[in-house]
Formats: C-alpha cells, sequence, structure tokens
C-alpha cells in the first residue's frame, strides 16, 4: 500500500513551523474562520492561491476549477459563492486565470480530450462570442487574450449570479475583480475589470426590483 509518507512528514513539519511562528495559530483559526475574500481560479498545479497572494490559512476562501470558469448551472461553484458572500461576507471576489491555461488550450484545439471537452465549451462560448473568431489564428497570442477574455467573461458570469445581485440589492459592500497570473515571473496582472455595482452590467441581468 502506497502511503505517500513524504507527505505527512511535509505536514508535521509545516505544522510546527506554523507552531512556532504563533503558537495560538491553530487554536485561533478552529474557532472560526473570517476570510476577507473569494478566490476563484484555475485548478492548475502551478497556481495556488494563498502562495500567490502571500496568505496565511484563514485569509482567503478557494474554489478551482480548470480554467477558472464560473457557471450559473454548477451548484458546486454557486454553494462557494453563496457561502462566502452570505455567512462569511468577503468583501471581494476575485477571479484569477492565467497565461498558459491548458484549459483555454484545450478549447482551442480540435482534439478530443473527453468528458472534460463539456467543461471547456464554455470557454468555446467564449472564444465564439469574441472578436477572435474574425481574427486570424495567432497561436500562443490567441491563446493568451482568451485567457484574458475568459476572466472578463467569468468575472461577468459571478455578477449575474442571484448571490451577488441580492448582495448588491441588500446594500452588502461587494465587489467582482479579474486578474491574471504569468507563470514565466509568478507576477499577477490587475485586468481592470473591477465590478461593484449592478449599473456595470448589461440591463438584461440586473434585478433590481424590490421582489
Ligand atoms: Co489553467
Amino acid at each position: 500500500m502506497r502511503e505517500l509518507k513524504h507527505l505527512f512528514d511535509n505536514n508535521r513539519k509545516w505544522a510546527e513551523q506554523m507552531r512556532q511562528q504563533d503558537p495560538g495559530f491553530f487554536t485561533k483559526l478552529a474557532e472560526q474562520q473570517a476570510p476577507p475574500y473569494l478566490w476563484i481560479g484555475c485548478a492548475d498545479s502551478r497556481v495556488p492561491a494563498n502562495q500567490i497572494v502571500g496568505l496565511d490559512p484563514g485569509e482567503v476562501f478557494v474554489h478551482r476549477n480548470v480554467a477558472n470558469v464560473v457557471s450559473h448551472t454548477d451548484f458546486n461553484c454557486l454553494s462557494v459563492i453563496q457561502y462566502a458572500v452570505e455567512v462569511l461576507k468577503v468583501r471581494d471576489i476575485i477571479v484569477c486565470g492565467h497565461y498558459g491555461c491548458g484549459g483555454v488550450a484545450g478549447a482551442l484545439a480540435d482534439v478530443p480530450l473527453g468528458l472534460i471537452d463539456n467543461w471547456l465549451r464554455h470557454i468555446k462560448d467564449v472564444y465564439e462570442a469574441s472578436d477572435l473568431v474574425h481574427g486570424a489564428k495567432n497561436g500562443a497570442k490567441e491563446a493568451d487574450t482568451l485567457c484574458e477574455l475568459n476572466v472578463a467573461a467569468q468575472v461577468r458570469n459571478v455578477c449575474y449570479t442571484t448571490i451577488v445581485q441580492d448582495a448588491w440589492r441588500r446594500g452588502q459592500n461587494l465587489s467582482v475583480h479579474g486578474w491574471i497570473y504569468s507563470l514565466d515571473d509568478g507576477l499577477l496582472k490587475d485586468l481592470d475589470l473591477c465590478i461593484s455595482d449592478p449599473d456595470q452590467l448589461a440591463a438584461i441581468y440586473r434585478m433590481r426590483g424590490t421582489g
């Protein structure tokens, strides 16, 4: 039986290190979490949310899936957003994509990958609705642009959810950001897509009524 012993060894070292830095660390965290941020990112092993932004356990609530997709029929993602907004009361939701995303590359390629192609359909739809569809095929540059467009689309998708719309209607302070991470240098870029108000959305997606 493989027990992955080295991971348990790592874990013991890490827990000990954290205790040395702050003896009350785990006791405090065990009592409650109050992260001010929700991170929605790619499942890619090279884009670990906490490490990239230098946050400790307890400081960011995280949802990751292939290519940081926010689909309004995905109850996993919607549940994370609902809990983060309504229970944890996060103030900022960050959708973070990354250049060199395998999910985005997979969506651009015509090679069948299996079940995941159904998930990557979301990204194909972003492509098809964009100007890229009219341009010449341009390999890496096209993929990078689609990574950015995908972040923009998913930022909007977060804002279109009943959860975020309800929060804004209640007057809750909530901003949704679109960032992109570069695997090459480990740096984040703000895509300046911040949405904090339903007025920033197309009319059809705004739900202002009191109902
Ligand atoms: Co990715």
